[in-house]
Formats: structure tokens, C-alpha cells, sequence
């Protein structure tokens, strides 16, 4: 069971798992629902915990039903220890930990949770933080944490039911896939799942529809493009029909009002109709639609009316069916009960290949003429004998912003006491610079150099000694941030946040455009963005 990859491994975001794991995934997901079609027993005993001590564990603190129940009835195929917390009666209303409650439930030998939170980024620090917990109290199973939705964050398991579906309605071909993602696309996590989820398939377009109020978050949309996705996005179904080449896959959301502020409220009616299919729409249609639908749908308000139920348009039950197919095979691979057969590619190996890259480059000075004097940078600054020049601060940006920027890096690099000061200059192609002095003794660390790295990457330091640039580094966008004490996510939902009162610590993880995401909850940042205003003071 060991060198089976799947096993213990929680699914805190859809791209936990890597895109050959998902294509095995659906595989077994089709082998288990052929199997549980015709009553195969055999088959569907390959896939059964079959353990009565196995412990599974839901933890829902928002309102469900299908992911729920679904995994409720998957963990009871299992024939497995399946336990709920009512949270509403439980110590986290006396203002304990997540940590602490969660590392409680494991320790009554529950392997595996299935957390659904208005936390951001929750799944990922339990399994984070479980570690510690487990070799403390010699626990053998790795605990797993199944994000079952957090916030507007992501929906990973949704995502696999959802990816099924559109993949049988395909007769599982990933080659393409050409989708129209309708309705809330702002607060729906089951839409914010499908920019990495859709990866699954090898050519993508997407067109996204909705008013500017429930727009998909831009980070998404650029997201989606990074993956290679076309994208097209358009206010209203009415003028999404008007385009060339219309989707055969409709995805519907609701508008989740429980989400939303006073401002859009009092617009809802206007909203709605926007995003709410009406028998007219219908002879434009290509033929072999399908509509799916996370559900649920509003009784009065649907987005999907329900005269189209008995419509072959209607993919939306099979779709919650799927659901529970989907969640009986993933408790199985976490467990460890199938999996042991896959030799694709695992997702750490991403991972690490990431962590190695080298962000501060020592710049070789020997054959340089002796002096490389200070002066040379400066504009009618006094020369530095020993101190630290810091240059091509935020180049190509305005002389506000450098100011701004140059007092951030002051701050988080602790030499705002010192003497010195900051200059922008002008490059011959007529672009602002920021250049930062600091005469005196400085001993920088390999930890302050990650610092300088990670708050102004582009730059160079040069290290004077006697007059002479003795050292010279370049620094670079570092792959991730972290370890330091004053980063900060600005969302203020996610676990990280200090008004969580979690004491997590934050993190950082550079994206293919130049940003940083919050490794919990996702939200991009510039690297500007990362720091708890003022830097470490
Ligand atoms: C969705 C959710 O909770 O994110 N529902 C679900 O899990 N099937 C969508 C929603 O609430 O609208």
C-alpha cells in the first residue's frame, strides 16, 4: 500500500492532483458506475474500504445537501466508521482552533474529513499543520482533509463530477471541450474550480456569461488563459446567442444571494434575467446541448426553468448522481483501496522541480576595471565608502510609485533608521528608476537577501567596501514567499488573514504572469501587494 501515490493525499484545490492522476481518476469513476449499474459485485468489492474502524468525518460549517449526502452514502459504501460534527453545538463556537478541533477528531482515529467552510484555504492548513499533530501523538494513518467548498474559493470534488459529466456526454475523449460557464461566475467556487480543473482537456474554450456585477474574478480569466484556454465573455445569455459558434455545454450557477452585499441586491431582478434561459432562447440552440447545473436551483427564481427537465437538454441529474460515483471512488484512491496500479505522474514532482530555482544571482565581478564606484550610480549623492546601494528599484514605473515602493523595501529590509536616502533617476530611454543608499556597516544575511529578493525582485545590491563594489547581487522573482512575519493575504477570508486568529503564517506562490498567489485561498497579489502595510514595524 505504501508506494501507492493516492493514499493519505488530501484534495484542498483541484490541481492537488496532477492532470494524468485526474484522467486515472475518471477512469475508475466509469469502471465503478458500469459496475454499479450492473450490479457487479465484484467489481464494486475491488473499490470498498471494507473496513468498519476506517474513519471518515464530515465537517460541514455552511448549509449542503448533494455534497453532503453524497459522501455521506459514498463513505456508507464503504462500509466504513462515518461520523458528522454538529457544528452548531460544537467547542468552535467557544472559540477554539480549526487546528485544535480537527487534530481532536483525528486523534479518535478518523483518516479522512471532508470540510466544507467559509474558510479560505482551510483544507490546506489542516493538512499542513495535521502533520505535526499525527508524529506528536504517533499516529500511523496520514490524515486526509477533502475541500468540499471553502468560501468563493474552489469546489475540487465538484469539479471532478462535473468534469465526469461533461466527459461521458464526450464518450470520455479529453481532446476538447467547448463550455458556457452562466450565471454567478463571481462568487461560484464551482466556476473558479473549472480554470485549473478544465486543464484535464486538451483544447478549451470557454465563454463566460454574466453582468459586470458577477463577473468572473480577472485572476481567473487570466488564469484561464495562462492554461491555454480561449475564452470569451459576454454580459447575457440573449447577447451570448447573438455570437458565431455557441457552446453544447451549458454550465449553470445561481446567483448566491447569501454572498452578495446590499448594492447588488437591490439589482437582483435585473441580474437574474440576465442569466435565466427562457423558452424563446431555445430553437437557437446547437443541437446536442447539454445544461448542467451544480444545483441547487431556486424553487421561484431558476436559471435552468423547470419546463426543460424533461428536455434532453437536461444533464443536471445525472450530473448530482455523478456526484456520489465520483466521491465513492476518491475515499476509495485516498484510502488507499485502489491506486496501487497508476505510474503516471504525481504532483509534487512539479512541486520540487519549483523549490529549486535559484532567485539571487551573486554577479561575477573579477574582470571588471578596479573601482566600480559608487559615484558612478548616483546623482549628486555623496559617494558611499562602505554601505549598500540598492538599484533599478521598480524600473519603467512612475516616480510616485517608486517613492512609495522605496519606503516599503526600507521598511521591510529594517534600514529605514539608518542614514542615506532614496533617488529616482531617468534611464537614456526615458524610464524612471529607484535607487536606495544606505552608508554604514551592513551585514546582510542569506535571509535578508531573500527578503530584498522577495520585495524587489529586478534589482541589483552592491555591497561597498573602502570605496569599491566588493559584491554584486541580482535578484529575481523568487518562486515563493514565506517564512517572514509581516506578509500578509489581503483577503480577508482566507485562513491566513490575521483576523482569522488562526496564527498562520502566510505564503506565496509566483504565478506564470508575474504574481504572487496565496498558497491557501489563491488570491493574486503583485509583489507589492504582500506585505502587512509599513513592512515589518
Ligand atoms: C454549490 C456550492 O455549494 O458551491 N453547490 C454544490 O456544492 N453542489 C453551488 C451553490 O451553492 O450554488
Amino acid at each position: 500500500m505504501s508506494d501507492n501515490v493516492f493514499t493519505g493525499r488530501s484534495l484542498t484545490v483541484i490541481e492537488d492532483f496532477s492532470i494524468e492522476e485526474r484522467r486515472y481518476f475518471f477512469k475508475k469513476v466509469y469502471e465503478l458506475k458500469n459496475a454499479i449499474l450492473s450490479d457487479d459485485r465484484k467489481t464494486m468489492d475491488e473499490f470498498r474500504i471494507n473496513d468498519p474502524d476506517f474513519g471518515i468525518y464530515e465537517v460541514f460549517l455552511e448549509d449542503s445537501t448533494r455534497t453532503k449526502e453524497s459522501f455521506r452514502n459514498a463513505a456508507k459504501f464503504h462500509h466504513a466508521k462515518v461520523s458528522e460534527l454538529i457544528c452548531s453545538s460544537s467547542s468552535i463556537n467557544k472559540g477554539e482552533s480549526y487546528a485544535d478541533t480537527f487534530n481532536m477528531l483525528s486523534g479518535y482515529d478518523n483518516a479522512i474529513f471532508i470540510v466544507r467552510s467559509k474558510v479560505e484555504g482551510l483544507c490546506r492548513y489542516l493538512d499542513e499543520q495535521s502533520r505535526a499533530y499525527q508524529q506528536r501523538n504517533n499516529l500511523k494513518l496520514k490524515r486526509a482533509f477533502i475541500n468540499a467548498g471553502d468560501g468563493k474559493h474552489e469546489h475540487p470534488t465538484q469539479e471532478l463530477l462535473d468534469e465526469f459529466t461533461f466527459l461521458e456526454d464526450n464518450n470520455m475523449d479529453f481532446s476538447s471541450l467547448h463550455v458556457a460557464l452562466v450565471g454567478d461566475l463571481y462568487h461560484g467556487r464551482t466556476v473558479h474550480s473549472k480554470a485549473d480543473g478544465l486543464k484535464v482537456f486538451d483544447n478549451v474554450k470557454v465563454d463566460l456569461i454574466a453582468p459586470a456585477e458577477l463577473a468572473m474574478p480577472d485572476s481567473y480569466v487570466e488564469k484561464m488563459k495562462e492554461n491555454g484556454f480561449e475564452v470569451r465573455i459576454f454580459p447575457s445569455i440573449e447577447e451570448y446567442l447573438k455570437a458565431d459558434d455557441i457552446a453544447d455545454k451549458w454550465y449553470f450557477t445561481r446567483p448566491q444571494l447569501e454572498r452578495m452585499g446590499e448594492r447588488i441586491l437591490q439589482k437582483q431582478d435585473e441580474l437574474r434575467k440576465s442569466i435565466t434561459f427562457r423558452r424563446e432562447f431555445m430553437p437557437l440552440l446547437k443541437e446536442g446541448t447539454k445544461f448542467y447545473h451544480p444545483l441547487p436551483r431556486h424553487k421561484e427564481h431558476p436559471t435552468i426553468p423547470t419546463f426543460l427537465d424533461n428536455t434532453p437538454l437536461n444533464a443536471w441529474e445525472r450530473q448530482a448522481i455523478n456526484g456520489m460515483y465520483c466521491r465513492m471512488v476518491l475515499l476509495s484512491l485516498i484510502a488507499g483501496k485502489i491506486g496501487s496500479d497508476y505510474t503516471g505522474k504525481v504532483k509534487t514532482d512539479e512541486e520540487s522541480a519549483l523549490r529549486q530555482e535559484e532567485y539571487i544571482v551573486s554577479v561575477d565581478l573579477s574582470d571588471r576595471p578596479a573601482g566600480g564606484k559608487v559615484k558612478n550610480y548616483s546623482e549628486g549623492v555623496h559617494p558611499i565608502d562602505n554601505g549598500i546601494v540598492i538599484d533599478h528599484i521598480c524600473k519603467g514605473d512612475s516616480p510616485s510609485e517608486i517613492r512609495e515602493h522605496m519606503r516599503l523595501i526600507s521598511s521591510v529590509l529594517g534600514v529605514d533608521e539608518g542614514r542615506g536616502g532614496e533617488w529616482i533617476s531617468r534611464g537614456a530611454d526615458g524610464s524612471f528608476k529607484g535607487i536606495i543608499f544606505r552608508p554604514g556597516e551592513y551585514n546582510l544575511s542569506r535571509k535578508d537577501l531573500k527578503r530584498l529578493a522577495a520585495v524587489a525582485p529586478h534589482c541589483t545590491l552592491n555591497i561597498i567596501k573602502d570605496g569599491k563594489v566588493i559584491e554584486k547581487f541580482r535578484t529575481h522573482m523568487p518562486p515563493r514567499i514565506y517564512n517572514f512575519d509581516d506578509l500578509c493575504c489581503a483577503n480577508e477570508a482566507c485562513i491566513s488573514h490575521p483576523s482569522q486568529g488562526e496564527g498562520v503564517s502566510s505564503m506565496f506562490i509566483r504565478t506564470q504572469d508575474g504574481h504572487y498567489a496565496c498558497a491557501y485561498c489563491g488570491r493574486f497579489h503583485t509583489y507589492k501587494e504582500i506585505w502587512k502595510r509599513g513592512g515589518r514595524n
